[in-house]
């Protein structure tokens, strides 16, 4: 099937690869020229695990192109829509601006029998707008909301755990699903639930899941500052909590919290839709959650402060991470960052590295030290931090090793992600968050 994928950031870059995978012809349009230069040579602008090689084959079988007008959309039968929606600048709503700029650029580009798919998560009641704004065209719009995680977006948009269609009522919106489903053929083949919904639940189901995965995740790490207090140990509690099947392991990972480019925004722009909504109270929880997180950040700078007596000032600390999550680069909302940030604020000599996010984080902290080489960050290092849980320090680093190479044992252990035991067996100070 001809498609177009508007937006090719983390979301729209992926999924037009993994679409051109599937047999589908495919053109991403993006107004960034360098982006668009990139993804048509082959080159993924992001580290993402598979997209290039996806990438490469979609362009040399012919059916992946990129580009950069309104126009080069026409023809095509379903159109993606996969830009951003930030937070806005001063407030937690979400920043419409994109979405209602691409579909104005694509509006004179529509035909009758056209579909949009709305992909950008949304608060709940801009699909209804957008439908009307492109109703005079004959095309429908639909609402196909996008749950990959970033490191895992490949996998996560050919295999999806379910797929949700939300479309209006009426004959053109079930044609609509029906190109759809053609276009998850594969997937619905294979026994992916499809789920056919209105549109303003198809918008709520994205939010309520990142909420929902938000809320796992401070409610972990509040029951890590409930063990601090108790001397009890946060990982053992969540080892043991999991096995309830109806809890479950996954998203129970303790430490300095959630970040990224869609957790933190994603809730606040959900609270405040629910507020417009006359709903605040049903999500007032939302705003300790994310309250809860920020203050994991906070409690791992703490740390660091505690575990050399005070004295942080002019000492020289090994960040071990830069990323929000192993297998990123990308740093946006990164509580591993902030923790830096905020150690060099304090007058530390800090020393960053992470495998894949040096080149984001320097261009956004030009303050801080950046080092390439894991071991030459933790030389001579007063206390180590460890903020990412990449398996170059979880799995690969030996406490005996880390020790050969810094001026102090002191290890922060700001994912809980290390082996305690095997740390303090080779003479660390080792303070994890919630452990005792
Ligand atoms: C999240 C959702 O998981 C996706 O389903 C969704 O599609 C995406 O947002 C989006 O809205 O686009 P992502 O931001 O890629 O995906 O990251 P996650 O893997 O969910 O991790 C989010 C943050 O939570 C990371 O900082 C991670 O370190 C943290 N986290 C995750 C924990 O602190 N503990 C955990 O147990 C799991």
């Amino acid at each position: 099937m001809r498609m177009s994928v508007i937006g090719c950031g983390y979301l729209g870059a992926v999924h037009a690869a993994a679409m051109a995978s599937l047999g589908h012809d495919v053109i991403g349009i993006d107004v960034d020229e360098g982006r668009v230069a990139a993804l048509a040579a082959g080159s993924a602008p992001f580290f993402e695990p598979r997209l290039e090689e996806l990438l490469r084959a979609g362009i040399e079988s012919g059916r992946l192109r990129f580009g950069t007008r309104p126009g080069d959309a026409a023809g095509a039968r379903v159109h993606f829509l996969a830009v951003g929606t930030p937070q806005l600048p001063g407030g937690h709503a979400a920043d419409l601006r994109f979405v209602e700029a691409a579909v104005d650029a694509l509006r004179p580009h529509l035909r009758p029998g056209d579909v949009l798919a709305g992909k950008s998560t949304v608060p709940v009641g801009t699909a209804a707008r957008l439908a009307a704004r492109v109703a005079d065209t004959g095309a429908a719009l639909v609402w196909n909301p996008e749950f990959l995680r970033e490191g895992w977006a490949v996998h996560d948009t050919l295999t999806p755990d379910r797929i949700v269609v939300g479309a209006a009522a009426g004959a053109r919106g079930e044609r609509a699903v029906d190109v759809l489903r053609e276009v998850y053929r594969s997937a619905v083949d294979a026994g992916i639930p499809f789920l056919v919904t209105d549109l303003a639940t198809a918008e709520l189901v994205k939010g309520a899941a990142n909420a929902f995965l938000a809320t796992k995740i401070s409610f972990i790490n509040a029951m890590a500052e409930v063990a601090d207090a108790a001397d009890a140990d946060i990982t053992l509690l969540a080892e043991a909590l999991g096995h309830d099947t109806r809890i479950g392991h996954r998203y129970l990972g303790s430490g300095i919290g959630f970040g990224g480019g869609c957790l933190p925004k994603d809730i606040r722009a959900f609270a405040a839709r629910a507020e417009e909504l006359g709903r605040g109270a049903a999500v007032g929880f939302l705003h300790e959650v994310d309250a809860i997180n920020l203050r994991r950040r906070e409690h791992a700078v703490r740390l660091v402060v505690e575990a050399l007596d005070g004295l942080v000032f002019g000492r020289r600390i090994a960040v071990l991470g830069a990323a929000f999550k192993p297998f990123s680069d990308d740093v946006r909302d990164s509580p591993a960052l902030e923790v830096a940030v905020r150690l060099r604020g304090l007058g530390a000599d800090v020393v960053v590295t992470d495998p894949a996010a040096l080149d984001n984080a320097r261009a956004l902290h030009p303050q801080l030290g950046y080092e390439p080489s894991r071991d030459e960050a933790l030389r001579d290092a007063d206390a180590v931090v460890v903020v990412t849980e990449w398996d170059e320090y979880r799995r690969e680093l030996s406490p005996a090793h880390a020790a050969s190479l810094v001026r102090g044992r002191v290890v922060v252990d700001g994912r809980n992600c290390l082996d305690a035991a095997a740390w303090r067996a080779a003479g660390w100070t080792y303070c994890g968050m919630g452990r005792r």
